[in-house]
């Protein structure tokens, strides 16, 4: 039997309807950009397999890195131990993440980076003596991930609905001016904020002005509370910064990272915050404690391989490639205007498709992977979204191809 078939016996895979899913792709090998088929065909990994990958698949460095650390320590429980690995990145972190931000949190995925950064906004207010705020305002279109606390803050969707009852309320709003009338209706309940910074993933891959984000900052200034930046996916030069939250020079009280974080290597999370949140967990009080943990915290083999990727954001042109990948992707994606809306941020393209039935269930978007892979292009379009965000390390030659392929298929 071939892997696809022993696959379907066995397995139940992630935002699957089993029944009537195509048979999954068997995947043996990948190298940069390409991943290699059982049955010898390659394929471009268009969506950076599920946006974590940054460098390139099996990148030289980040192999030896990996092989390096696995001969010295594989891993080793973080409460009550430490290690070079988990240090180190935590101070490469501090060094890059916008100022003021100081104490670094791990977990193992981006929706527990989210679940921390919104267990940490509760207990903050509650440690300084305010257990009233426990309100949280999220945006419209919002995704943060899949765990009952990150469900809560997404949109309601077809996502989430199916779980309403586990979940807790929050207020959405869709503008500056919304979000200023919640947080001056609900006076001292509002425990935070929470935002992706300047791009909206699995929403619909919707790009947010600098100038929205600085407002918001500046919101939760006024209004004294908590701004979290979910970085899951624009952090690590994304968006075309290393961080999104650099395009409107804010610095969070709290930012979410993963993804990648192993540039695509290996589940990790980060909760980063400032000094002030920290402060208030320190006390005699064994109550105050931050009571959060998971048995992969801080994961060495995790740890390494982002340390060696930062090392290559140092010594490489990364940045500098996703900024002439920016500019393939605004020319590339012009002439797909009569088709819909494009939106192109960083190292990410969108087009909106006009539709009469728009959101995830849109038939379209799974008719549509099937015609990209079929002409050797990985995407997953997000019902009638369909967008191209592809390893920074892609050639200019691969995106042309890449972006070729895009119009073939949909004009
Ligand atoms: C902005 C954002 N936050 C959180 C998550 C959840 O991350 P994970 O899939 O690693 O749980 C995602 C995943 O796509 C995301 O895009």
């Amino acid at each position: 039997m071939n892997l696809a078939d022993r696959d379907r016996a066995v397995l139940w895979h992630p935002y699957t309807q089993m029944l009537t899913a195509p048979l999954p792709i068997p995947i043996v090998r990948a190298e940069g950009v390409w991943l290699y088929t059982e049955d010898g065909r390659r394929i471009l990994d268009g969506i950076s397999s599920w946006w974590v990958n940054i460098h390139g698949h099996s990148h030289p460095k980040l192999n030896a890195a990996l092989a390096a650390q696995a001969r010295e320590l594989e891993h080793v429980v973080f409460a009550g131990c430490t290690h070079r690995p988990a240090v180190e990145l935590a101070e490469r972190l501090l060094e890059i993440l916008p100022q003021g931000l100081a104490r670094v949190f791990y977990s193992d995925n981006g929706s527990t980076a989210v679940e921390v950064a919104l267990k940490l906004a509760i207990q903050y207010w509650r440690n300084l003596g305010e257990p009233n705020r426990r309100a949280f305002i999220t945006l419209n279109n919002a995704y943060h991930g899949d765990t009952v606390g990150a469900m809560s803050a997404s949109e309601d969707s077809v996502f989430t609905r199916a779980f309403s009852t586990l979940m807790f309320r929050v207020d959405r709003v869709r503008t500056l001016l919304d979000m200023e009338e919640r947080l001056n209706n609900a006076a001292g309940s509002v425990a935070a904020v929470l935002i992706e910074p300047m791009l909206q993933g699995a929403g619909g891959m919707i790009v947010w002005p600098a100038e929205f984000v600085a407002g918001v900052r500046r919101l939760c200034d006024r209004y004294n509370t908590l701004l979290i930046a979910d970085e899951v996916l624009t952090g690590f030069g994304r968006t075309g910064r290393m961080f999104a939250c650099e395009h409107a020079a804010i610095t969070p009280d709290i930012i979410c990272l993963s993804k990648a974080l192993t540039a695509g290597y290996l589940p990790l999370g980060v909760t980063a915050t400032t000094s002030a949140v920290y402060d208030a967990f320190s006390s005699d009080d064994r109550a105050k404690t931050f009571f959060h943990g998971h048995s992969y915290t801080a994961n060495p083999l995790a740890c390494a391989v982002g340390v060696a990727s930062l090392d290559l954001f140092r010594g490489g042109n990364v940045l500098a490639n996703v900024a002439r990948l920016e500019q393939q992707l605004r020319d590339g994606f012009e002439p797909l205007r009569a088709l819909g809306d494009v939106r192109v941020i960083g190292g990410v393209a969108a087009l909106e498709l006009v539709s009469d039935k728009p959101g995830y269930l849109d038939q379209i978007g799974p008719r549509l992977a099937a015609a990209f892979l079929e002409r050797g292009l990985l995407l997953r379009p997000l019902g009638n979204v369909v967008y191209f965000m592809p390893p920074y390390c892609i050639t200019e030659s691969e995106a042309a191809w890449a972006i070729e392929q895009i119009a073939a298929v949909l004009c």
